[in-house]
């Protein structure tokens, strides 16, 4: 979406104004370039007892020039980012689309820059569609594309438009993550999804993306990954993603990781088939990775970052991998397999391992891995383990701020215990029970992040957070994110994209 910012001159096609609670006279600017009759209409509606300004609440004016919406915003006082940011992708979601793509927004007075740029984000975030697979009925009188006009006064011109540039940048990272959380599996799987994060590193001059295929993950004893992607004709890969990589090689940087399944269909322990569709999100935590590097690169960050995806399909098959069996990792730790469904971890084990080696700041990881989370946090929240209270309190902090809810999960030692109580090998892919499933999986990730000795010469654990996003990656039904219609939600790039640049 092509999105400018000016004076109040054009009307558009859809002309929105959003409005506070209590607005008793049309502000200053509202009416700029109507007709007087227009005008007359637009400012009446404002002063009557039918438009109160409640959040939310919409108006819908006829004028020659343009469809006029009255947008209510609720309280000045009470408005913040998230509000904003909400209320303006309901807004965009419910315009119609044969009025023309032209779209006005007035920010008339008691607005700020943080708000106006979330309204606008809010907007640029909602207008998405995964319809690829959709035969097109093209409307050569209808524009493509949407685009947008924010109005303001000159004093704060500027500063919005470099807040909208940048937010836009983010969102491209967004919709990226989307794009491949949508995309189904037999689109996309695993040495698809390294093609196309080669193709986007091509003429990218700082960033790198490598990709570790089936046999050089067997030179390496990568057998998390092997295991649970062996039973797939679509074998698994490693892919590395690197900003700035030749940057400060000296200095520890952030990596993060991400859970990479393009299909879960439960292996030998097979899923029921109810929603097993959904399983093609199973890679959501690859996509947000893939999308926070696009994001970090719109922005222009200019640190280093380190991302690592673990790919791979699971499935069953005469090749496929089967419950009792035991895997020997990439860490040299082995993992006895109780259930094919819990494959998540395993190649996490891999992927896990190898980001340590890297020696980063802190290691993140991003995964679909539990049903148990959604018991917890329902859609709400994604959940956070931590083994740092400072990383854990930053990443929750980030989050609200972006409105990405990370929500504090205990590592509770008696469900790490239960991992790493095989009879033999060294831990289980399963706990003793269902109760605090996502505990027990958090306690098991654990067991693979590094040791290190810091400056006074203690081993200690690198700070380490996972974020089991199994109930935020994807809409399907009711229940709704004002940001995402259907589908994947891109989530944790913005929140992510700002933890690494606030530094
Ligand atoms: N990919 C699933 C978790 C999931 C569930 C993601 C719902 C998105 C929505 C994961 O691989 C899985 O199957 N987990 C099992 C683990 C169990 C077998 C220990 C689960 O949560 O039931
Ligand atoms: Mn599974
Ligand atoms: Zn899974």
């Amino acid at each position: 979406m092509i999105t400018t910012v000016s004076d109040f001159i054009e009307t558009g096609n859809i002309m929105i104004i959003p409005l506070f609670q209590n607005t008793l006279k049309a502000p200053n600017n509202t009416t700029t370039g109507l007709s007087r009759s227009a005008s007359i209409t637009v400012k009446s509606a404002i002063s009557s007892d039918s438009f109160e300004g409640k959040e939310g609440e919409i108006m819908s004016i006829w004028t020659k020039e343009c469809q006029i919406i009255l947008l209510g915003m609720g309280g000045s006082h009470k408005l913040n980012t998230k509000k904003s940011r909400d209320i303006g992708a309901k807004c965009f979601s419910n315009l119609p689309d044969n009025l023309g793509k032209k779209i006005v927004v007035r920010f008339t007075t008691g607005w700020n820059t943080g708000n106006m740029a979330s309204f606008a984000e809010g907007i640029i975030l909602r207008n998405y569609k995964f319809d690829k697979y959709q035969e097109k009925i093209v409307d050569e009188k209808q524009d493509k594309e949407w685009s947008m006009v924010c109005q303001t006064t000159k004093r704060n011109r500027e500063n919005l438009d470099l807040e909208i540039e940048r937010l836009s940048a983010i969102a491209t990272g967004v919709h990226l993550a989307r794009d491949l959380g949508n995309e189904p599996a037999n689109r996309l799987y695993p040495e698809e999804f390294g093609r196309r994060a080669k193709d986007w590193a091509k003429g990218k001059k700082n960033v790198e993306v490598e990709v570790w295929d089936f046999s050089r993950l067997k030179e390496e004893g990568m057998h998390g990954l092997i295991e649970v992607g062996k039973g797939s004709i679509h074998k698994p890969c490693m892919v590395f993603f690197r900003l700035n990589p030749n940057l400060d090689t000296e200095k520890q940087v952030p990596c993060i990781v991400g859970k990479g399944i393009t299909f879960d269909s439960g292996g030998i322990s097979i899923k029921g088939s109810a929603g097993m569709d959904e399983m093609k999100l199973d890679m959501h935590g690859s996509a947000t990775v893939f999308g926070l590097f696009q994001a970090l690169y719109a922005t222009g960050y200019q640190g280093r970052v380190n991302g690592i995806t673990c790919m791979a399909e699971n499935m069953p098959s005469a090749e496929a991998y089967r419950p009792g069996d035991v895997i020997e990792t990439y860490s040299g730790k082995t993992i006895e397999v109780l259930n094919t469904d819990a494959e998540g971890r395993n190649v996490l084990a891999d992927g896990l391992w190898k980001a340590s080696e890297l020696n980063p700041s802190y290691i993140i990881d991003l995964a679909t891995l539990t049903g148990s989370i959604v018991v917890a946090l329902g859609h709400e929240a994604t959940g956070l383990f931590a083994n740092n209270d400072l990383l854990s309190e930053r990443i929750k902090m980030v989050g609200d701020e972006v409105d990405e809810i990370c929500w504090p999960m205990p590592l509770l030692p008696a469900f790490e215990k239960q991992m790493t109580s095989s009879k033999i090998a060294d831990v289980r892919n399963q706990g003793k029970g269902r109760w605090g499933g996502a505990i027990q999986a958090a306690g098991f990730l654990k067991q693979f992040v590094q040791e290190r000795k810091d400056n006074n010469g203690e081993k200690n654990q690198i700070p380490w957070a996972h974020l089991d996003i199994a109930g935020t990656a994807g809409i399907w039904g009711g229940e709704s994110n004002s940001t995402v219609g259907h589908g994947a939600t891109g989530i944790l790039v913005r929140t992510l994209h700002l933890l690494i640049t606030k530094e």
